[in-house]
C-alpha cells in the first residue's frame, strides 16, 4: 500500500518582501470560495490569520491592506475599532469580546514563506 501525502502549502511572499511592521494580503482558495488573509512581521517572526474580524466577521482593513495600529502596537479593525494584539491575535479592546482571530500557521523554507492550509483552524467561518 503507498501513502500518497499532499503536501499543501500555499506560497505567500518571499519573506525579504515582509517587512517589519507592515502586512501582506494573500488568498486561500476554499471548495465554495475564497477566504482572505494576511501576514504579518513582529519582532523578527511571523503571524498570519484570516482577514476576518471576530465581531462581525468581515475584513479588518478597508481593502488597503492597513491593519496595524499608528504607533505599530496593535492590530486594528477599521469598522468598529476592536483591537488585536499581534503575536496572539486575541482581541484586547473593542465589541470583538475577548475572541482571538483566526490564526494561519506559517512555514519559512528557503526564503518563502507558506500557510500550512490544512492546520488552519476555520472556526466557524
Ligand atoms: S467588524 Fe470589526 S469591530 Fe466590528
Amino acid at each position: 500500500m503507498t501513502s500518497k501525502k499532499t503536501e499543501k502549502l500555499l506560497k505567500i511572499a518571499a519573506t525579504q518582501d515582509i517587512r517589519e511592521g507592515q502586512s501582506v494580503k494573500f488568498e486561500i482558495a476554499r471548495k465554495d470560495r475564497k477566504t482572505e488573509a494576511f501576514v504579518i512581521k513582529k519582532n523578527g517572526k511571523y503571524y498570519s490569520y484570516l482577514n476576518l474580524c471576530r465581531h462581525w466577521s468581515v475584513g479588518l482593513d478597508f481593502d488597503d491592506n492597513d491593519f496595524f495600529s499608528e504607533d505599530k502596537a496593535w492590530l486594528v479593525c477599521k469598522n468598529h475599532g476592536a483591537i488585536y494584539e499581534p503575536v496572539t491575535g486575541i482581541c484586547e479592546g473593542g465589541p470583538c469580546g475577548g475572541a482571538a482571530l483566526y490564526r494561519v500557521p506559517v512555514i519559512e523554507k528557503e526564503g518563502i514563506l507558506y500557510a500550512d492550509v490544512p492546520r488552519i483552524d476555520w472556526g466557524e467561518v
